[in-house]
């Protein structure tokens, strides 16, 4: 009988029975302030429209003796000094479960694709913290994108988190879709921050279409939206992807697009007071980036494997988001805009690319095809001016000969039209043959790495103590040679 009443003793222990109220005294910018309520910084209120039912929700972004600066999710059109402001006693929750998948959201997780509201019970929260370090799975698993150059030459593993770099118009969202259509993972979780409205509808009909969208969840915060909007929505689709995770799934969450991302903390930043320091970007845009991108990857239920696209602003690899986003991950896809010129879709520059864990999620045969075909392209690159005017003879550098002979073929693997969809088979196939190094059956497996002995293994199996005494005074790489490390 006593734990028949615990539950509802419970609720009513934790219920708020007391209405923290204000109202708003201006609006400052993009800023409303208030007297009141009593509220603690993150905390969502709702404005009462003056004689009318409708409310606005808004953040509190600062505190000030009894002064509340909200940042509203709407329009502040209509807002009146006096309007009444409650504090709901919560930071932004987000509706989750099963029934998301298909569904379109905004950034505070209302569905707004007109297919009636949500049917769940649970909610997380959007703002949270990353998963503990010492309790995630290792990334040992490689993730099928259904894009040939990614899959063979910048492998990545379920649970590793990159970032698209280019700037404006070279193919980013292009790429992301195609991912987004071809993948391998259970589920999609999209954000679309700061994008066109036409890019939208676009993203939604043509590029997913109906099978797609079966399995994907799209936030959106188009470029219109108030700044807190388009801020939260990164934080919504992080929060709706870690309940995917939570649920066992292999989730793959895609941002588009960081750089509006900051641009919206930059907005909020500067209105409440904060100074700008690199590039007009004041320190809490830094001080977020990592807060939000170490979220994603693995737990020790799921993974989340993250593309985050990147506008560089003004093609500059080293200004400072871009900077910042890049020391964040686990690798970096960059297109070229040079490729995309000549039509050489996707224009990924393989060169200046990398995935960090590709040694972990491939087997050592696919590495050496790899390594191979990296190579060639090196070659053919710097030597690509002689190649065209024609000054390079033939037989001078047999490696740049094969370079020579191979480009052709190499270009034709690397690219592919928008709407293929590239299986791993056809990819490690055309890889083998390519680079002419046979790919064993077992290296075709999701895991193909996870058998082999880690670097501290090896020098186990080596007795690292009698090579060090024996080459006491000889470098770092003689012993490695010693020791035959791969
Ligand atoms: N794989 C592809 N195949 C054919 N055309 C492509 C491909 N990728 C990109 N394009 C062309 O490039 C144009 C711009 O691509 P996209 O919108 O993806 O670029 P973006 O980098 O996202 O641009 P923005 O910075 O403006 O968002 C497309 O409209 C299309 O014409
Ligand atoms: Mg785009």
């Amino acid at each position: 009988m006593k734990s028949f009443f615990k539950k509802y003793i419970n609720i009513v222990k934790s219920t708020e029975t007391i209405l923290y109220t204000g109202y708003v005294t201006g609006v400052k910018g993009l800023m409303i302030e208030s007297r009141g309520p009593r509220s603690v910084i993150g905390e969502i209120c709702t404005i009462k429209y003056p004689n009318s039912e409708k409310t606005l929700l808004a953040e509190v972004m600062g505190l000030e003796d009894n002064k509340v600066k909200l940042m509203p999710f709407g329009d502040t059109k209509g807002i009146e000094v006096g309007c009444e402001v409650i504090a709901t006693g919560h930071e932004l929750q987000v509706p989750v479960g099963k029934n998301l998948l298909g569904r379109v959201l905004d950034a505070t997780g209302t569905p707004i694709d007109g297919k009636g509201p949500l049917e769940v019970n649970e909610y997380y929260p959007a703002l949270a913290f990353p998963p503990d370090p010492m309790t995630k799975k290792p990334i040992d698993r490689r993730i099928v994108t259904g894009v040939r150059c990614i899959d063979s030459l910048l492998t990545c593993g379920k649970g590793q988190r990159l970032g698209i770099f280019a700037g404006s118009g070279v193919g980013k969202s292009t790429l992301l879709s195609t991912i987004a259509r071809n993948t391998n993972a259970d589920v999609n979780v999209i954000g679309l921050i700061g994008e066109r409205n036409r890019e939208v509808m676009d993203f939604i009909n043509r590029d997913l279409g109906e099978d797609g969208m079966k399995r994907s969840v799209l936030i959106v915060a188009t470029s219109d939206t108030s700044s807190i909007c388009r801020l939260r929505a990164a934080y919504v689709t992080t929060a709706v992807a870690e309940y995917f995770r939570d649920q066992g799934k292999d989730v793959m969450l895609m941002m588009d697009n960081m750089t509006r991302f900051a641009h919206a903390q930059r907005e909020i930043g500067l209105s409440t007071g904060e100074a700008p320091a690199q590039r007009g970007y004041p320190p809490s845009v830094f001080d977020m980036i990592p807060k939000l991108l170490e979220r994603t990857g693995t737990s020790d239920k799921g993974t989340i494997t993250a593309f985050y696209n990147v506008l560089v602003d003004g093609d500059d690899m080293d200004e400072p988001i871009t900077d910042k986003v890049r020391g964040t991950l686990d690798g970096h896809i960059v297109l070229s805009r040079s490729l995309a010129q000549q039509r050489h879709y996707p224009a990924i520059d393989i060169l200046q690319s990398i995935s960090r864990l590709s040694r972990r999620v491939c087997g050592s045969q696919t590495l050496k095809a790899v390594t191979k075909i990296s190579r060639l392209i090196a070659l053919y690159e710097e030597n690509r001016e002689m190649i065209m005017a024609g000054v390079y003879q033939k037989g001078s550098n047999p490696e740049v000969d094969l370079a020579i002979d191979k480009h052709q073929a190499i270009e034709d693997f690397v690219t592919q039209e928008e709407d293929a969809r590239c299986t791993i088979e056809d990819t490690l196939n055309k890889l083998s043959a390519l680079a002419e190094i046979e790919i064993p059956d077992e290296e075709y497996v999701e895991n193909p790495a996870v058998n082999r002995k880690t670097i501290a293994e090896l020098v186990k199996e080596h007795k690292v103590e009698d090579v060090v005494n024996e080459n006491s005074s000889a470098s770092r790489f003689d012993i490695s040679k010693n020791l035959n490390l791969q």
